[in-house]
């Protein structure tokens, strides 16, 4: 039985406390804080078990530090948004408890995502005792745990690893992203990068792409980002030679974002108006529609899956780990869409591995640092169950 204090009462804050609740047996006392103590409020009246909420501005250390000795969690869950991960970090550091998010550390200023500032805590939470666990939602997240999965019981050597991720959904809004604008428009906008042959590539933004042909989805456009776990499995996955990360994109959206971009609306630099200093990405932002907000009229589906190539037994081997998630099943489940539940969903289970103490260290770990299995089954108990294709039945990609 634990105590279990979640920051940040977004699309994805609220699938966090809804599954939570699922799981009394781990999750004893659930508190919600966020900066807008009405959204917690009104996740917290959706559920027929007490939450506790609290305001808490967590860019504020001291605010953190004082919620936590109030509280005395075993685990922090951050889902508040990356720029707050380095505040909430130093305030487990400072009260010895856990530690769990879903996306890594952004500077506010430059749009830039690496795991240096977060691997700079591995000496301090080894010595404190404690554990951070990072990128616990579903890529990062069950992707990294999918690849140790296959290394684990399907490969002697893994040589490339494809992440794909698609979403077939229609929200029916002309333009609108799935989770906060901001950290979705920062990072689809950099340059793509991927790593081959013991160095990473760059290439011009959305200027690689193919079709790849999704199980139960069908062929999808789809585009090769820089995605945050492609850092973490080149350390850990052995005899990697290739990695790469594939997105879909409908024509709708690219266009909108082109144009977007075009009249400087996704600048992050601060620009005067009226006096008034604003950064328009910000915003734009204040304009989209709240991600959290889209599911009541979401249909369709999203696979998110990785094809994986080595060698087993010494012949070629290819497979591919993958989930499908409805949005309409989502929101009559948690009253979210499928972007906010496969991101909720394993920050619960994640919390779930530390609490019980299933996976446990002292110290800074990636989700393919532990054993698989027992994540495994819980994606299967807790609402995404994953298949897996072998060989001939594996999706080509044409390039
Ligand atoms: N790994 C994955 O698969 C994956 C996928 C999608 C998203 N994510 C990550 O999940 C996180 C949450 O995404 P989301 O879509 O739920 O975002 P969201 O809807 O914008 O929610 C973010 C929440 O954090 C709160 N917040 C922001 N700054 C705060 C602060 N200083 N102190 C306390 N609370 C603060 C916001 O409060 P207000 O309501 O007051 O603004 C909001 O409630 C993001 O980090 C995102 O990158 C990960």
């Amino acid at each position: 039985m634990a105590t279990v204090l979640i920051i940040g009462a977004g699309g994805v804050g609220n699938v966090v406390v809804r599954k939570c609740a699922q799981v009394p047996e781990v999750f004893d006392r659930i508190i919600l804080a966020s900066r807008t103590v009405s959204k917690c409020r009104a996740i917290a009246e959706q559920i027929d078990r007490p939450i506790e909420v609290e305001a808490l501005d967590a860019d504020d250390v001291a605010q953190t530090v004082a919620l936590i000795r109030k509280h005395k969690p075993d685990l922090v869950v951050n889902v508040a948004l990356p720029y707050q991960d380095l505040a909430i970090m130093d305030a487990c550091l400072e009260t010895g408890v856990h530690y769990l998010d879903t996306a890594n550390y952004e500077p506010p200023d430059v749009a830039k995502f690496e795991y240096k500032w977060q691997w700079a805590y591995q000496d301090r939470y080894a010595a404190k005792g404690i554990m951070a666990l990072l990128g616990s939602g579903f890529d990062p997240g069950v992707t990294n745990v999918f690849c140790a999965y296959a290394q684990k019981h399907h490969f002697d050597e893994v040589h490339s690893v494809d992440i794909v991720d698609c979403n077939a959904g229609q929200h029916g809004q002309a333009f609108a992203t799935n989770f906060n604008p901001e950290i979705n428009i920062r990072e689809i906008t950099q340059k793509g990068r991927y790593w081959q042959d013991g160095r990473w590539l760059e290439i011009d933004p959305m200027s690689l792409s193919q079709d790849i042909d999704y199980p139960e989805v069908g062929p999808r456009r789809s585009y090769l980002l820089y995605h945050e776990e492609l850092e973490s499995l080149v350390k850990h996955i052995r005899g990697l030679q290739r990695i790469r990360f594939w997105m879909t994109f409908g024509e709708e959206y690219l266009t909108h974002l082109r144009v977007l971009q075009n009249i400087g609306m996704t600048r992050i630099d601060p620009v005067d108006f009226q006096g008034h200093k604003i950064v328009p990405l910000q915003f734009l932002k204040a304009l989209l529609p709240d991600p959290g907000s889209l599911g009541a009229t979401y249909e369709g589906k999203t696979c998110i899956g990785c094809i994986i190539e080595g060698v087993q037994g010494g012949k070629p081997h290819r497979l591919m780990i993958y989930n499908v998630c409805d949005h309409a099943a989502c929101y009559r489940e948690v009253g979210a869409q499928a972007v906010s539940y496969t991101t909720g969903v394993p920050a619960m289970i994640g919390a779930k591995m530390i609490l019980t103490g299933t996976w446990s260290g002292q110290g800074v770990f990636h989700m393919e640092q532990f054993d698989p299995d027992p994540f495994m089954d819980a994606l299967n108990r807790h609402g995404l169950p994953w298949k897996v294709l072998a060989d001939d039945a594996v999706p080509r990609l044409s390039r």
